[in-house]
C-alpha cells in the first residue's frame, strides 16, 4: 500500500494472509458479456443442475459456521504440537459424521519451534530495559500460546547498535548507503509492509551484515503489543524432501545438505510488538531517516542504543495430517475438483485459517444436504483441509509433490480459502481461464454488507472495477497447485490487512467483535466457494473461459514492452499469443457448438475430449527445467520473482533475468533475458497446443 502506481494497470496490494501481489485490473465488464456462452450443463438436465444449485444457496446459515468456528479456536492449534490433533479430530468427525467418505494422509516433515528468547535495550544514559517478548497475560506457556518467533530462524545473539531499515528492501538499503549509514555489525529493525515477504527483508538485512533482525508491524494502536509470528524459511514444502512428499521411509536430505541451508536465512531474527518497535526507534541517533519513510522515526542510528537479543529456537521432525472428505462424481469420478483450506495456526486462528475452515465444514454440511436429496456430482469433488501451511505450504505442497501425475492429469482446478473472513471487501485471485466464473458466480452470492445487493455489485460499486488477483505468490496453499502442478486455481477471502495477523489476539472474540459480527462475510465465501465448485463438478464443459488468459497475457506483454529497451525482441510473445487467441476462439468454438448438441454418450465423449483440453491447456505453461536456481517452480507465467524489487508479478524467469542484467554484462545479460522471453513464448505455445490438442 502505498506504493505508486507503475502502471495503469498494475497496482500493488498487501494482503497479509494471502497472495500479496499485485492486482492485475482487467477491464473485462463489457467484454464478458459478450463471451459466456457455456455456463451451464447441458438442456436435459440443467433444470436438475439449477435446482441444486438454488438449494445450495438457500441452505446456508451463519449460525453452524459460528458454532464450527467456536470450537475450532478453543485452543491455539500449531501445527505438530497437540492441540493441533484435537482439531484435526474435530475436522475429521465432522466430515464423517455427515456420512462423507473422509481420508488422512500424513508426512513427517522438519519443522521449527522456540526453546528461548531475550531482548533488553541498553540506553546512552547508562540505564537499560527489558524488552517483552510476548503479547501481555501469556506466559510462555500461558494457554498454550507459542512464544513469538520466526520458524526456522537459526539460533545465535547479537550484542550491537540499533539501526532502522524501514521495509529493509533494496531500495531501502540503497537510500541508508546514500544517507552513509552502514548496517554491518550492528541489530536491525524493520517494519513489515512494501509486500515485501518476511525472509526477503531477513535476506536483504543478512546481505548488508546485519548481525539481526527484528521485525514489527505496524497497523491497528490497539493491538500494538501484538508481535507477527511468521515463516523465514525461503520456497515452498518440506526442506528436506523438495520435490517428492515426505512420506515414511522417504528419503530425506541431509540437514546439512546444501538444497537444505539455502532455503534458511544465516541471521537470527525475532518478531518485535510495535510498542517496543516504538520505545526503542525513539531512542536512536545518527541521520535523519529519509521523510518518505515514516513519520515518527526521526533518526536512523546506528545507536547510540544498543541491543542485546538472543534466540535458541530447534528445529524438529514431526507428524503432520491433511483431512480429505471425497464425493465421488458419477459420471467421471476421475476428474477432480479440489476445495482446500489449512487448519493449522500460529495462535487461535479465528481469522487464519479456521475462517476459511468454518466455511468449509459449512460446506461439506450443505453438499451432504444436496447428497440426501439425490444430488451426485458428475465429476468427484474433495474437500482438503492442510496442515503445516504457516510453516511454508508444508501439508498441501507434500500431497501435491506426490501425487503430481494424479493432478496433473486428473485435477479439474484448485480452489484455495485461507482466511475467508478479515473484514469487509471482496478479494479474489484466479488464474484466468476461471475469471468469468467468478463473476457470474458471484452475481448470485447476497453481498453480507449491503442489504439487497448481490456480492458482485457491491464489489462494482465500491472498487469502479472488477479486479482479479494473480496468482503469484507463495504465500497460502494454491502455491505447488499453480506453481508446481499447473492447476487452475482461485483463491478467495474477505477484507485484508487485518491487524491481528499471526498475533496471540487472532481469537473467537476478535471475530465477534470486529472480524466479522454476525458471520455474514463467512456465509457469502462459502456460497461463492461451495458454488464455483458445484459448476466446476456439473456443468457438462467446463466453465473455462481462455479468452481473458489471452487478454491478460497481451497486457503482460505491453507492460514488458514498456520496460524493455528495443534491443530485446518481444516478438516471439507476440507470434505466442496469437496461436493462443486462435485455440482459445477454436475451443470457444466448440464449446458452443456442443452446448446445443444432444446428451448422447457419443457428444459426452467428444464434450470430455473438449473438457481435458481446457483443463490440460493451463500445464502447458509448466516447463520440466523450472526457474534457474528454484526448479521447483516450474510455471513460466505465474510465480514469485526470486528479487521483490523487480516488481515483475508475472513472467518470473523473465523477473529475474531483467534484474540480473543489470548486473551483468550487457551482452551476456541481454542474451539471457531474450532466451528468458523464448522460454515463456514456448510455455504459451505449449498452452496453446494443448488447448487445440492437436499433435499434427
Ligand atoms: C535513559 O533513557 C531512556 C530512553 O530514552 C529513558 O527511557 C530513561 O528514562 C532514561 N533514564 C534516565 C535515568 O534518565
Ligand atoms: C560497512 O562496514 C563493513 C565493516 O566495517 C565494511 O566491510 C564494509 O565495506 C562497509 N560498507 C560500506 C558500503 O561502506
Ligand atoms: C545479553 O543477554 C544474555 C542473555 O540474556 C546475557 O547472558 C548476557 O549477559 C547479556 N549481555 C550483556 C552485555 O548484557
Ligand atoms: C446470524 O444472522 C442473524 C441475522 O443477521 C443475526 O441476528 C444473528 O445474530 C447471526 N448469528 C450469529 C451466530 O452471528
Amino acid at each position: 500500500m502505498g506504493q505508486p502506481l507503475l502502471n495503469p494497470i498494475t497496482l500493488f496490494i498487501s494482503n497479509p494472509c494471502t497472495s500479496s501481489l499485485s492486482i492485475f485490473i482487467i477491464c473485462i465488464l463489457g467484454f464478458y458479456t459478450l463471451h459466456y456462452p457455456h455456463a451451464s450443463p447441458s438442456p436435459s438436465n440443467s433444470q436438475t443442475a439449477l435446482r441444486f444449485r438454488r438449494s445450495f444457496l438457500s441452505s446456508a446459515t451463519n449460525a453452524t459456521v459460528a458454532a464450527y468456528l467456536r470450537a475450532l479456536t478453543k485452543h491455539p492449534h500449531l501445527a505438530g504440537t497437540k492441540p493441533s490433533l484435537d482439531t484435526i479430530h474435530y475436522v475429521q468427525s465432522h466430515l464423517s459424521g455427515l456420512g462423507l467418505q473422509t481420508h488422512t494422509a500424513h508426512y513427517n516433515a522438519l519443522l521449527s519451534y522456540p526453546l528461548h528468547s531475550s531482548l533488553s535495550a541498553h540506553f546512552s544514559n547508562g540505564s537499560h530495559v527489558d524488552i517483552p517478548l510476548a503479547e501481555p497475560g501469556l506466559s510462555h506457556d500461558g494457554g498454550g500460546v507459542v512464544q513469538p518467533y520466526h520458524a526456522y530462524s537459526p539460533s545465535g545473539s547479537a550484542h550491537a547498535k540499533v539501526v532502522f531499515v524501514n521495509h529493509g528492501s533494496g531500495e531501502d538499503y540503497r537510500a541508508l548507503e546514500a544517507l552513509g549509514v552502514n548496517v554491518s555489525g550492528c541489530v536491525v529493525i524493520a517494519r513489515r509492509g512494501g509486500d515485501l515477504p518476511r525472509g526477503e527483508a531477513i535476506r536483504n538485512a543478512e546481505k548488508n551484515g546485519a548481525l539481526a533482525v527484528l521485525l514489527y508491524t505496524e497497523g491497528d494502536s490497539r493491538y500494538n503489543q501484538g508481535f507477527e509470528r511468521g515463516v523465514v524459511m525461503n520456497g515452498v514444502g518440506d526442506p528436506l524432501t523438495p520435490g517428492w512428499g515426505g512420506v515414511d521411509g522417504a528419503e530425506r536430505l541431509d540437514l546439512e545438505d546444501p538444497e537444505v541451508l539455502k532455503r534458511f536465512p544465516n541471521v537470527p531474527s525475532m518478531p518485535l510488538s510495535a510498542e517496543a518497535a516504538g520505545n526503542i526507534l525513539g531512542t536512536l541517533g545518527g541521520a535523519p531517516a529519509p521523510p518518505e519513510w515514516r513519520a515518527g522515526v526521526e533518526r536512523v542510528g546506528p545507536g547510540p542504543t544498543v541491543l542485546n537479543f538472543t534466540y535458541q529456537g530447534e528445529k524438529k521432525m514431526v507428524t503432520i495430517q491433511n483431512v480429505f472428505a471425497v464425493i465421488k462424481g458419477l459420471e467421471e469420478p476421475d476428474r477432480y475438483v479440489l476445495l482446500g483450506n489449512h487448519r493449522d495456526a500460529w495462535t487461535y486462528g479465528a481469522v487464519d485459517p479456521n475462517s476459511g475452515t468454518a466455511a468449509l465444514l459449512d460446506i461439506a454440511r450443505r453438499y451432504a444436504l444436496l447428497i440426501h436429496s439425490g444430488w451426485n456430482p458428475r465429476r468427484t469433488i474433495i474437500l482438503c483441509s492442510w496442515d503445516a501451511e504457516e510453516f511454508g505450504m508444508i501439508g498441501s505442497t507434500e500431497w501435491v509433490e506426490q501425487n503430481l501425475v494424479n493432478l496433473g492429469s486428473k485435477a479439474v482446478a484448485y480452489l484455495n480459502v485461507d482466511c475467508a473472513a478479515q473484514g469487509p471487501g471482496f478479494f479474489v485471485g484466479a488464474t484466468p481461464q476461471l475469471d468469468n466464473l467468478i463473476l457470474e458466480v458471484t452475481k448470485k452470492v447476497k453481498d453480507p454488507d449491503l442489504e439487497g445487493s448481490t456480492v458482485y455489485e457491491n464489489w462494482l460499486t465500491k472498487n469502479g472495477i472488477i479486479d482479479i488477483q494473480r496468482l503469484s505468490g507463495v504465500d497460502s496453499d494454491f502455491a505447488s497447485f499453480v506453481q508446481h502442478a499447473g492447476v487452475p486455481s482461485i483463491d478467495i477471502y474477505y477484507g485484508r490487512d487485518f491487524p491481528v495477523y499471526h498475533t496471540a489476539f487472532d481469537s473467537y472474540d476478535w471475530m465477534r467483535e470486529f472480524g466479522d459480527p454476525l458471520f455474514h462475510r463467512h456465509v457469502a465465501v462459502a456460497g461463492i466457494w461451495g458454488l464455483i465448485a458445484l459448476h466446476l463438478a456439473d456443468d457438462s464443459i467446463l466453465p473455462f473461459n481462455y479468452f481473458s488468459y489471452v487478454d491478460q497475457l497481451k497486457h503482460y506483454k505491453d507492460f514488458l514492452s514498456h520496460l524493455l529497451d528495443g534491443s530485446i525482441s518481444l516478438d516471439p510473445l507476440t507470434t505466442a499469443i496469437e496461436e493462443f487467441a486462435y485455440a482459445a476462439k477454436e475451443a470457444e468454438d466448440e464449446a458452443q457448438l456442443r452446448e446445443e448438441e444432444s446428451t448422447s454418450e457419443f457428444v459426452m465423449l467428444k464434450k470430455r475430449a473438449l473438457n481435458d483440453r481446457l483443463m490440460l491447456a493451463e500445464r502447458g505453461f509448466l516447463d520440466s527445467d523450472g526457474l534457474e536456481g528454484r526448479q521447483w517452480f516450474k510455471h513460466l507465467v505465474y510465480g514469485p520473482p526470486s528479487d521483490h524489487g523487480s516488481k515483475l508479478f508475472f513472467f518470473p524467469g523473465v523477473a529475474d533475468a531483467m534484474n540480473q542484467a543489470k548486473s551483468t554484462k550487457t551482452g551476456q545479460g541481454q542474451a539471457k533475458l531474450q532466451h528468458e522471453i523464448w522460454r515463456v513464448a514456448r510455455a504459451i505455445q505449449r498452452a496453446a497446443r494443448s488447448l487445440r490438442g492437436e499433435i499434427y
